[in-house]
């Protein structure tokens, strides 16, 4: 018999390579190459086996011939998990659920399982992190009756999960994390790229061949990115990741990839003694504790995905009382928040050189989008002069250089948003007004800096 060949595998990048080297010379990680063997399949026979579950190898099809059977989505009975998701699961798609350990990945999953096993069909739960016992017990404190057909499943290889799939035909499986599953094709340990690769194609067969939804749950790395190589966000259709502050009770589930929907949707949920609960309005979460008579606390109508939300924004200046002043952000990069101080300072007048400056959204929000800028400055300025804003006005928009305020798109959801929540008067840009109505919302338009801070600090 001939032995395997052995290549190298780079754990960051997956890069090949036929002998050890101690860095990867595609990406320059330091000690990243792993031995990993395959045992080869013959071609022929065997080859063609692999992808059997892909279902007959076809002629192309004529555009108009193609039939959109499989539409329909399948709810998975969680209004938020359906929201990212694109308004439901897709029948045959891969979806792959990332975040840190503890973050609720398996609790929200088990009980979208449930609803889905009453509503839909049978599903199964294959976990390699959990015995039966311990989903099960969690199971009995998110409330999951024993009359659905879910199946559990504590299995780490490949081989046996697929089969377990194929004797019982689920409507939906779920796999607890695909880095803990192994092939015994491959020698290397689980959670290696190899094995991670094969384990994510091999239930990509399975998913479009069978036509069954599969979510898998993904590791997350200490920098934040999905553990294993690119190549699992490639082959997936759809890309989630939950987020959210340890510390904080509520979670955030973020599409940023979706060949069915759109992304950066978002949903929001919050961990209670039984389970996760999804939050419908979520602006109201954000500005539950508000203290709008505070000098430096900004309402900010954010966008995220399809969905307006509103943020408090807050900032804090106070005198250095060492060298050089600090400057930080928590929840907004912090060198936009550099950017605007500087505008602020060039094109506003205000002196901000012996401050500390400390710019913060709250509620373990994050926030990206330009549109934050105006709420950013308006904050920091309230600060300074130690004046409060308005407590029933909201704000957004981005900020030039020159200290213009610039349009942004969506402005309509924004206000819409706005004034749902019972705020009265958004100050915005000015090139978005037009044409915009809201009933009992009064829309200031601005277009410098300098005009923004004089209808909002007063
Ligand atoms: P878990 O879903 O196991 O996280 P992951 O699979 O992402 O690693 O657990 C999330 C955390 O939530 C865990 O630390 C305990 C907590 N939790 C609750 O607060 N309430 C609950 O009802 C459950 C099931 C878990
Ligand atoms: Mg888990």
């Amino acid at each position: 018999m001939k032995t395997p060949k052995a290549v190298f595998v780079c754990q960051e990048c997956g890069a090949q390579a036929p002998k050890w080297m101690g860095r990867c010379t595609e990406c320059g990680a330091w000690n990243s190459l792993v031995e990993e063997r395959a045992v080869e399949t013959p071609a022929g026979a065997g080859g063609q086996n692999r992808y059997a579950q892909l279902g007959a190898a076809g002629s192309a099809k004529l555009y108009a011939d193609v039939e959109l059977a499989n539409a329909a989505r399948l709810s998975t009975g969680i209004d938020e998990f359906d929201r990212v998701l694109g308004g439901g699961i897709v029948p045959g798609s891969l979806v792959l659920l990332g975040g840190e350990p503890g973050i609720g990945k398996s609790t929200l999953l088990l009980q979208a399982a449930a609803h889905f096993a009453r509503e839909v069909g049978p599903v199964l739960y294959a976990s390699g992190e959990e015995s039966e016992h311990q989903i099960k017990r969690r199971g009995d404190r998110l409330g999951v009756g024993e009359e659905a057909p879910l199946y559990l499943l504590s299995e780490t290889c490949l081989e046996r999960i697929l089969e377990e799939i194929a004797r019982l035909k689920p409507a939906l499986v779920i796999i607890d994390s695909v880095q803990t599953v192994f092939s015994i094709k491959f020698q290397s340990a689980p959670g290696s790229i190899g094995q991670v690769r094969e384990a994510a194609t091999q239930f990509l067969f399975a998913a479009k061949g069978q036509n069954i939804p599969t979510i898998l749950v993904g590791h997350v790395t200490k920098d934040g990115s999905l553990a294993g190589p690119k190549v699992l966000e490639h082959v997936v259709d759809t890309v989630l990741y939950f987020e959210g502050e340890r510390h904080h009770a509520h979670r955030v589930v973020r599409a940023v990839k979706n060949r069915f929907g759109a992304v950066s949707e978002l949903g929001v949920f919050e961990m209670t003694g039984a389970g996760l609960r999804p939050v419908p309005n979520p602006s109201k979460l954000f500005l539950a504790e508000r203290a709008s008579e505070t000098p430096g606390s900004a309402v900010l109508c954010c966008v995220e995905g399809s969905r307006p939300i509103l943020v408090e924004v807050q900032a804090l200046v106070s005198t250095s009382t060492y060298g050089n002043a600090r400057r930080m952000a928590i929840g907004i990069d912090q060198n936009r928040v550099a950017l605007l101080l500087a505008v602020l300072e060039k094109r506003a007048g205000l002196s901000l050189a012996g401050d500390d400056v400390y710019v913060n959204i709250a509620g373990g929000m994050s926030v990206e989008e330009p549109a934050a800028d105006l709420s950013v400055v308006a904050a920091v300025a309230s600060s300074v002069r130690n004046r409060s804003l308005p407590a029933s006005t909201a704000m957004f928009g981005e900020v030039g250089l020159s200290g213009e305020i610039r349009g942004i798109p969506q402005a309509a959801l924004r206000v819409r948003e706005a004034a749902q929540m019972g705020f009265g008067r958004v100050v915005m840009p000015a090139a978005n007004v037009d044409g915009l109505h809201t009933a009992g919302c009064d829309l200031v338009g601005v277009r410098t800096v300098g005009e923004a801070l004089d209808q909002l600090i007063t």
